[in-house]
């Protein structure tokens, strides 16, 4: 079990890109200081034309990493905290199969999400198009998980709304229209597009995730103030929305170009938001 935090949150390199290979520079953070880590690894060999999926001379050896990167994280999260791990199935390596498989038997399994990206991906010829992601939910064991459903309902349609309100078996017509403005519970089955080329949310990097799939992540898992951790940022996608939402964040990314490029669209949402 993770101990409260040993260093004081004004000692945290707290809204910080940092620069470097996520596994040592989480081993330099203080165990137990954050509520939640949104992770989007390499996938390994799905984005064959970046180096920084093909990293790994096979795919034990990306096992093995994943392994240490993953129990650098779960040192970070406090009891009942959460770890979102992003991953998809390559064409000829299954990589995600088998990483699932490895951190079931080690942590305790919270969640999988399919994330289905509303279109096909990969295209392959032997099968079905693939057209889904999926999030493992992995959680930190010793206390109670924070998870706030009301800030992740789905609103419904006017025609379901409809449909409902004429319902004959509630009788109580007002607490039925105040559950139907409220909207309902979110599922673990996500339709969220994925960004397109032309997107004005693209900021400039291959597998960038929509701001709305991370938005379910941070605002059900953690409270305003909650430490976020991302260790493979990106192009920033964790740190805009924590953010935007009031959680203070720390971004890890090895690319001193993305590690740029995050920064800039932070600052450039900072400057929006203002
Ligand atoms: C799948 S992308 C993340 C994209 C991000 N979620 C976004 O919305 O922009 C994975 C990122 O991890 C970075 N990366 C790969 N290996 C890393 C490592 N060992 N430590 C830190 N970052 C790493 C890559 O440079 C890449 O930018």
């Amino acid at each position: 079990m993770n101990s409260k935090p040993e260093t004081p949150d004004s000692q945290l390199p707290l809204n910080s890109v940092l620069c470097g290979e996520c596994v040592a520079v989480m081993a330099r953070l203080p165990a137990g200081c954050a509520r939640l880590v949104v992770a989007d690894p390499p996938y390994f060999q799905v984005l064959r034309e970046q180096s920084w999926d093909t990293q790994w001379p096979d795919m034990d050896a990306y096992l093995q990493w994943s392994a240490r990167w993953i129990e650098a994280a779960m040192r970070l999260l406090l009891p009942g905290g959460l770890l979102y791990c992003f991953g998809q199935l390559g064409k000829r390596e299954h990589a995600l199969l088998h990483l699932m498989s490895q951190s079931a038997r080690r942590w305790q399994f919270h969640d999988l999400i399919i994330w289905d990206r509303a279109v096909g991906y990969n295209e392959r010829s032997d099968s079905f198009t693939p057209a889904y992601e999926m999030i493992l939910v992995l959680r930190c064991e010793g206390g109670p998980v924070y998870f706030d459903k009301d800030a992740v309902r789905e609103p419904y349609d006017a025609a379901t709304k409809a449909l409902y309100a004429r319902d004959k078996r509630y009788k109580d017509a007002a607490a039925r229209q105040a559950h139907l403005e409220k909207g309902k519970y979110a599922t673990n089955l996500w339709r969220i597009p994925s960004l397109k080329g032309a997107s004005k949310e693209k900021a400039g990097h291959p597998s960038q995730k929509p701001r709305a799939a991370i938005e379910r992540i941070v605002a059900s898992s953690s409270a305003p103030g909650d430490l976020v951790i991302d260790p493979f940022l990106g192009s920033g996608t964790t740190a805009v929305v924590a953010q935007t939402l009031g959680r203070p964040w720390i971004g890890i990314e090895q690319s001193e170009e993305y590690a740029a490029l995050a920064r800039r669209r932070i600052s450039s949402q900072l400057a929006d938001d203002s």
